[in-house]
């Protein structure tokens, strides 16, 4: 693990963590354990993701999926709004959540639209689109999985029988690259750290456990 930035606000009563990685870097399996682990320690966790399954989500699984026509802007307005939506909803929102006290935990976050729609379109634009999430709620922490992309199309093309839009080795490729610079961006305002995916789950489950117990020391919660 490297700690890349420091910088750290809290504006609500629970914590709020973001996953990112390529997909197939082992996202949801960590969201997994880290929710069993917190749950374990007596925290009331909300574990969440993006595209959220609400109606905007939909669309933009409907345009993944090819029953709908969707240009890269188009998508990635969707993803904008998909966040707005997953922010400030009133009943299941994240804020809602974080200010009844649950940590939130959230598979992807602004950081993948960032990473994906830069590959098809300007990264500021991308970045203007999100301004409002942005600063509506920053993560306490960005846990990216760093992930050789050429892994994570094994692993996919091991545990799927469909392949999604954006998931080829091409593609994988020029979104980590993406995520490289758009952390480079950030890191300097925001809290993030990079985990070496390449291990068992198991293992980067303990790791990322010590990061937190440590940041607890440091009264980061
Ligand atoms: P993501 O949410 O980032 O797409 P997943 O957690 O769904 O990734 O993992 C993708 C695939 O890789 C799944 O089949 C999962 O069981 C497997 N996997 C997850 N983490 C690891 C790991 N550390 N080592 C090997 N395989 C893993
Ligand atoms: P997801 O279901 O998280 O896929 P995976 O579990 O394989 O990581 O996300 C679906 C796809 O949506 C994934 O290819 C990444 C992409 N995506 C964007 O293009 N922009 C975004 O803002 C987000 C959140 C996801």
């Amino acid at each position: 693990m490297r700690k890349i930035s420091k910088g750290y606000t809290m504006n609500q009563k629970g914590r709020f963590i973001a996953f990112e990685g390529i997909d197939g870097s082992g996202k949801s399996t960590q969201v997994k354990l880290l929710t069993q682990y917190l749950t374990s320690k007596g925290h009331k966790v909300y574990a969440t993701f993006e595209p959220t399954d609400s109606p905007i989500g939909k669309i933009i699984r409907d345009i993944f999926n090819h029953r709908m026509e969707g240009d890269q802007k188009v998508i990635a307005a969707l993803f904008a709004a998909d966040r707005l939506n997953h922010l400030l909803h009133s009943e299941d929102g994240m804020i809602k959540k974080l200010n009844d006290g649950f940590t939130v935990i959230t598979d992807r976050y602004y950081l993948s639209s960032y990473a994906y729609h830069s590959v098809h379109v300007d990264m500021d634009w991308v970045i203007q689109l999100n301004a409002q999430s942005a600063t509506l709620l920053k993560p306490d922490l960005h846990i990216y999985i760093e992930m050789d992309p050429q892994i994570s199309m094994n692993r996919l093309n091991a545990g799927r029988t469909h392949i999604e839009m954006y998931e080829t080795l091409d593609n994988l490729v020029k979104v980590r690259d993406k995520y490289e610079i758009a952390i480079e961006l950030v890191k300097n305002e925001e809290k993030i750290v990079k985990i070496d995916g390449n291990r068992s789950p198991e293992v980067i489950a303990a790791e990322i456990q010590q990061l937190l117990e440590t940041m607890e020391n440091e009264v980061l919660y």
